[in-house]
């Protein structure tokens, strides 16, 4: 026992050592950036200084928002710009760097930034099928990727992750999301800025991440994009800013704000948000950008002009204007005024130019583009493969009956439907660098596989959509999408034709990509007419059809679920979409992926999701209807398929859970486990996820809440003992008065591999 002891604690004065010696460099590193920075600004004048807090879009054809920067060059020679977004060319980039760098009075870099969102030329899963994954290691390595192949291009800054928490498929950024909760949210916002950053800023192949949009952007009401959010603060700290707080714990060295309000605030003018907790609370020190015009925007939320809306940004801790030129163009007036002072431009300036140090841009501008790497790192074969593999893992089985799917590599298959053989709509939304050109097709995925062993035949079936304005308002860079070759008549009679040659039917249907990220709310979450009516022809062959689904959010499937025999979801797979749908349906990845957002049965019953609260007058389970009672006349409560969830090609059974204790003291901790059986007959990986309830509490807690997860491999008759170590910390919550701590009681600890399939104890954890 002794020597044991002692054991212990020379490790622990060892790590001791080592953790302050690490300290110690940062610091030391700190000091260093500081007494850089600070001759720099000594320097400078308060225009310069001003300059710097100037993001200028680039001139090329990515547009994400409605205004457009103008004589780039000039300004930048003028000493007037901070930092340039969308520009994808490494050619511009090093002209503009240079022009910064020689022909300003002071030579400051600028920073380079883009919507590196999943993936760069190599494109992954949409963020919201990279959540379905549950699996961080894949999403940090994915981001990895990204950053390796962006800052071969010149980019040293990404505006991702987006971390909004999202509980209504109607707003079309739920895309861009992890979904609808909180801890999955956090860690996948850890995983990307991990990614991105590898802890290790300054090195060629890393870049500064940035966490967005602070805050509250996915709860804007009624899922309409930009719109007003209204939120308790316990809601907000307890649920909203999870993720944000987490990707800022992981280091990242930016945060971009929102467009929308605040407590009557617009965010981007929001200093509670901004100095108290984002700074002062979170400890954050890195810069804040606004988002695109964000700025300027204010002006419109009514809270005053040009000047007062600019100032207000800089006075709430906002350090650089995205392409609105506020900053630029009223700063000096307003510091004239009083409106603001010196210190406030300082401020911001410093966590610019810190922001260039960090990333290494004064010992290097040009660090960031390098034609050999990009050569030899851009688009290779293993990133193809990786991308590959995890979109394969993003699939979520939603309905498989009499193990229709997967499909032998024999017979005859009618390929159908508006996405099976479409490169456009393959990579999703947010994919700015992609070419499309090098996207594979579902088609292309099948006819690869199958190799000639089973006989694959195509027909269109149907446009995605047959309204023109929805087509024309969701076309991927201007291409409308509607075959005007053919009637709808036609298209789906060919599809019918092919069905009753085939022996199945694997219908390609859903989403155009861009029905989803920014500013494409829907309000009709059903499949479009068009792709109705083509299910319905297909089914009445008689043939078994199998529905493979392209989509960026939850949708509205009540019908599709109940006919449909095998539905396949697999939202928008990136560069190697069709490969990995083609390795899904004929059996060569098992579909791992769980739901993270639910999928209503209507748009009434939005939002809808798992980690509610009770009512007084909660219905009772099991029953549709009860007078009275917290439920809706004309659908169930219970969703259509619900958080976490998500069917494999096997099956397993989990055993009864575990407790190391049930009865707990203070700060000890909990070990439960549960066994869990591959009982089918192909190995597959299940997300067995924890979930944990406070029954009684000072203030209203959900019916359960996701607290951890872990995604186990097993092969067919293999079991599992999966453990998990419960620790007050998650049990602790924001209160009435916000403060962070535990209350003693009966917690319910939940175990399964969805979120309303799950196996509970309770244990009494009291305070010692
Ligand atoms: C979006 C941001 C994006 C920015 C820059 C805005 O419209 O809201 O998410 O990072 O444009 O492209």
């Amino acid at each position: 026992m002794k020597i044991r002891n002692t054991i212990l604690y020379i490790l622990f004065f060892a790590l001791t050592l080592v953790a302050c010696k690490s300290n110690e460099r940062k610091s030391e590193a700190n000091k260093e950036m500081d007494a850089f920075v600070s001759a720099l600004m000594t320097k400078m004048t308060i225009g310069e200084k001003i300059g710097q807090l100037n993001l200028l879009a680039g001139y090329e054809d990515i547009v994400t928002g409605e205004a457009r920067s103008s004589a780039i060059g000039s300004k930048i020679a003028d000493g007037q710009v901070g930092a340039i977004l969308n520009v994808r060319s490494p050619e511009k980039i090093r002209e503009l760097q240079r022009i910064a760098v020689e022909e300003t009075r002071l030579g400051i870099p600028l920073i380079f930034g883009l919507d590196v969102i999943h993936g760069y030329r190599t494109t992954f899963p949409i963020p919201l099928a990279l959540a379905a994954s549950f699996d961080t290691a894949m999403v940090r390595r994915a981001a990895r990727i990204a950053a390796v192949e962006a800052t071969a291009d010149g980019i040293c800054w990404s505006f991702s992750p987006m971390v909004d928490l999202s509980r209504d498929p109607r707003w079309g950024r739920i895309a861009e999301s992890a979904g609808e909760d909180p801890v999955l949210g956090a860690y996948m916002a850890q995983a990307y800025v991990k990614g991105y950053q590898d802890n290790d800023l300054k090195r060629n192949n890393t870049m500064m991440a940035c966490v967005k949009h602070f805050a509250l952007y996915g709860a804007s009401e009624a899922g309409r994009d930009y719109n007003t959010v209204d939120m308790s603060r316990v809601r907000m700290y307890n649920e909203y800013f999870l993720p944000y707080k987490a990707g800022i714990e992981a280091g990242a060295g930016s945060v971009m704000t929102a467009f929308n309000e605040v407590d009557g605030i617009p965010a981007s003018g929001n200093r509670w948000l901004f100095t108290e907790v984002l700074r002062n609370e979170w400890g954050f020190d890195g810069f804040v950008v606004t988002d695109y015009t964000a700025i300027n925007e204010m002006i419109e939320h009514g809270v005053g002009d040009l000047q007062q809306v600019s100032a207000m940004a800089l006075k709430a801790g906002v350090d650089l204007d995205m392409v609105g030129e506020g900053f630029l163009t009223t700063l000096q007036k307003s510091l004239d005024e009083g409106l603001v002072s010196e210190d406030d431009i300082n401020h911001a300036c410093r966590r610019v130019l810190e922001a260039k140090y960090k990333l290494g841009l004064f010992d290097d501008p040009y660090l960031y583009i390098n034609a050999e790497r990009a050569e030899k790192e851009i688009f290779t074969p293993e990133n193809n493969a990786f991308a590959r593999q995890s979109a394969a893992s993003t699939f979520v089985l939603l309905k498989n009956d009499n193990n229709l799917l997967p499909l032998p590599k024999k017979g005859r298959i009618a390929l159908v439907g508006p996405l099976a053989n479409n490169r456009l709509h393959m990579a999703g939304t947010w994919s700015v660098a992609v070419n499309h050109d090098e996207s594979v097709t579902v088609l292309e995925g099948f006819k690869s596989l199958t190799d000639g062993q089973a006989e694959i035949r195509y027909a269109k079936g149907a446009n995605i959509t047959d309204d023109p304005a929805l087509d024309l308002n969701t076309a991927v860079r201007g291409k409308p999408g509607i075959d005007t070759s053919r009637t709808p008549e036609q298209l789906r009679k060919e599809a019918v034709e092919l069905a009753r040659w085939s022996d199945v039917v694997v219908a390609v249907v859903g989403e155009a990509a861009e029905m989803t990220g920014e500013s494409a709310s829907r309000t009709d979450l059903g499949l479009p007419g068009s792709q109705r009516q083509l299910l319905e022809a297909l089914l009445a062959t008689g043939k078994p059809v199998v529905m493979v689904l392209f989509t960026g959010r939850p949708l509205a499937i009540e019908w599709e679920s109940r006919h449909i025999p095998a539905i396949l979801n697999v939202w928008f797979g990136g560069t190697q979409a069709g490969n990995a749908v083609a390795d899904a349906v004929f059996g060569y990845a098992n579909p791992s992926g769980k739901l993270p957002a639910t999928f209503p049965r209507n748009v009434g019953q939005i939002p809808v999701y798992y980690n509610h609260k009770n009512t007084g007058r909660p219905l009772e389970q099991g029953k549709w209807f009860q007078k009275f009672r917290s439920n809706y006349l004309d659908v169930p409560n219970e969703p259509l398929y619900p958080f976490g969830f998500g069917l494999s090609y096997t099956t397993f059974a989990y055993g009864e859970p575990k407790a190391s204790k049930t009865k707990l003291n203070g700060d000890e901790k909990l070990t439960v486990s549960i066994n869990i059986t591959n009982t089918g007959s192909r190995a597959g990986e299940e997300v067995v996820q924890l979930y944990l309830r406070d029954v009684v509490a000072s203030i209203t807690r959900p019916v359960k809440e996701l607290k951890a997860f872990k995604k186990v491999m097993l092969q067919p008759g293999e079991s599992q003992e999966v453990s998990f170590t419960i620790t007050t910390e998650m049990l602790s919550f924001y209160n009435y008065k916000l403060d962070y701590a535990w209350e003693p009681g009966e917690f319910q600890v939940m175990l399964g591999g969805s979120s309303d399939q799950v196996k509970s104890l309770t244990v009494e954890w009291l305070k010692p």
